[in-house]
C-alpha cells in the first residue's frame, strides 16, 4: 500500500480533498453482489467538472488483478484527473470508485465523504508514482523508501529497512542507498518513487506520465522496471505517451477524448483495428 506520496513525501497538494468538501452524492451504482474478487478497481459512472466545465464524462472501467492498463488520448482529455479521482486526489461529482470491495473517499452507508483517517487507510493500498518523482530532497534514497513504512505503517526500523532495501534491489538502486535524490539522474530518481510504492504492498499501482520528465535516454531503464513489475503481476495502471509501452506491455489501452472514454481493448486491437475514427486519427492508421 502506498500511498507514500501522499501522506510522507512533498507530495502534490491534494488541492481539492477536504474531509469537509460538498460531494454530490448518487446512489451507489455498484453492489457488492456484482462484485467481482479478480476486480480491483472499478470506477462507474465517473464524472468530473472543474469550474462547471465537465472533464470526465460517465467513465466506466474496471480493472482486473494482473492488469496493466495504459491511458491515452492528447493533452487536456483528461488522463490525470481520471487518475487523481482513483486515489480521490481529486473528488468526482457523479459517479463511484472501488477498490476491491471497498468505495473509494465515500462512506457507503452515510453516504458522507470518508474522514480523513478513513481515506488515509484506504489510499495506503493504492501506489502513486509521479512525472515529478516528489522525493524527499533531505533524506536519503533508503531512508525515502523507508519513511512511509515507518511513519504510516508504524513498521519497526528493522523491518522497514530490510523492506526498502530489497525494493531498492529490485529496481536496480542498491548502489545507490546512501545517496541523496540530488545527486541521482531522473531516472534513477524515478526507481526510488517506483521502489518507494512497492514498499507499501499497493494493490494497485498508479503512474501519472513516469517518464515524461526524462531525457530520452533514461526513459529504457524505467520502462524496464515497469515491464518487469507488470511479469510480477503487478496491477498497474500508466497515463503515458510511450506507445511502445503501450502495445509491448499493456494488457489494456484506454483512449480518452475531451473527457470521454471512446475505446477501451487490448493493444493488439488498439493498435491496428481499433473501432473509433478518433484513434484511428491518433495513431495515424489511415495514412492521416
Ligand atoms: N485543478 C484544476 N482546476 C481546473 N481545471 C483543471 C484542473 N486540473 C485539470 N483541469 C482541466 O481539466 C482538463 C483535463 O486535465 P488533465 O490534466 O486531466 O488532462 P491530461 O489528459 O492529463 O493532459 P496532459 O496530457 O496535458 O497531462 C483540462 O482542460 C485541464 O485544464
Ligand atoms: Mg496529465
Amino acid at each position: 500500500m502506498l500511498n507514500e506520496k501522499i501522506h510522507t513525501g512533498p507530495v502534490e497538494t491534494p488541492k481539492t480533498v477536504q474531509e469537509t468538501a460538498p460531494v454530490v452524492e448518487l446512489p451507489v451504482q455498484y453492489p457488492k453482489s456484482e462484485s467481482n474478487a479478480q476486480d480491483i478497481v472499478k470506477v462507474v459512472n465517473l464524472s468530473k467538472q472543474f469550474d462547471g466545465i465537465e472533464v470526465l464524462r460517465d467513465i466506466n472501467l474496471t480493472i482486473k488483478k494482473g492488469d496493466v492498463v495504459s491511458i491515452l488520448g492528447s493533452s487536456g482529455s483528461g488522463k490525470s484527473t481520471l487518475l487523481r479521482c482513483m486515489n480521490w486526489l481529486e473528488q468526482p461529482e457523479r459517479g463511484s470508485i472501488h477498490l476491491g470491495d471497498e468505495r473509494i473517499g465515500i462512506n457507503p452507508a452515510t453516504r458522507k465523504p470518508l474522514k480523513y483517517k478513513e481515506l488515509a487507510k484506504i489510499r495506503e493500498r493504492i501506489g502513486m508514482v509521479f512525472q515529478s518523482f516528489n522525493l524527499w530532497p533531505h533524506l536519503t534514497v533508503l531512508r525515502n523508501v523507508m519513511e512511509a513504512l515507518l511513519h504510516v505503517k508504524k513498521m519497526p526500523k528493522v523491518e522497514a529497512e530490510k523492506i526498502a532495501r530489497a525494493q531498492l534491489e529490485k529496481v536496480g538502486m542498491s548502489h545507490k542507498l546512501d545517496s541523496y535524490p540530488s545527486m541521482l539522474s531522473g531516472g534513477q530518481k524515478q526507481r526510488v518513487a517506483i521502489a518507494r510504492a512497492l514498499a507499501m504492498e499497493p494493490e494497485v499501482l498508479l503512474f501519472d506520465e513516469p517518464t515524461s520528465a526524462l531525457d530520452p535516454e533514461l526513459v529504457d531503464e524505467v520502462l524496464t522496471v515497469m515491464q518487469s513489475l507488470s511479469k510480477e503481476g503487478y496491477t498497474m495502471v500508466v497515463v503515458t505517451h510511450e506507445m511502445e509501452f503501450a502495445r509491448n506491455v499493456s494488457s489494456q489501452v484506454v483512449f480518452l477524448e475531451k473527457g470521454i472514454l471512446i475505446e477501451k481493448c487490448p493493444p493488439e486491437k488498439f493498435f491496428t483495428h481499433p473501432d473509433s475514427p478518433r484513434v484511428r486519427q491518433f495513431l495515424k492508421l489511415d495514412g492521416a
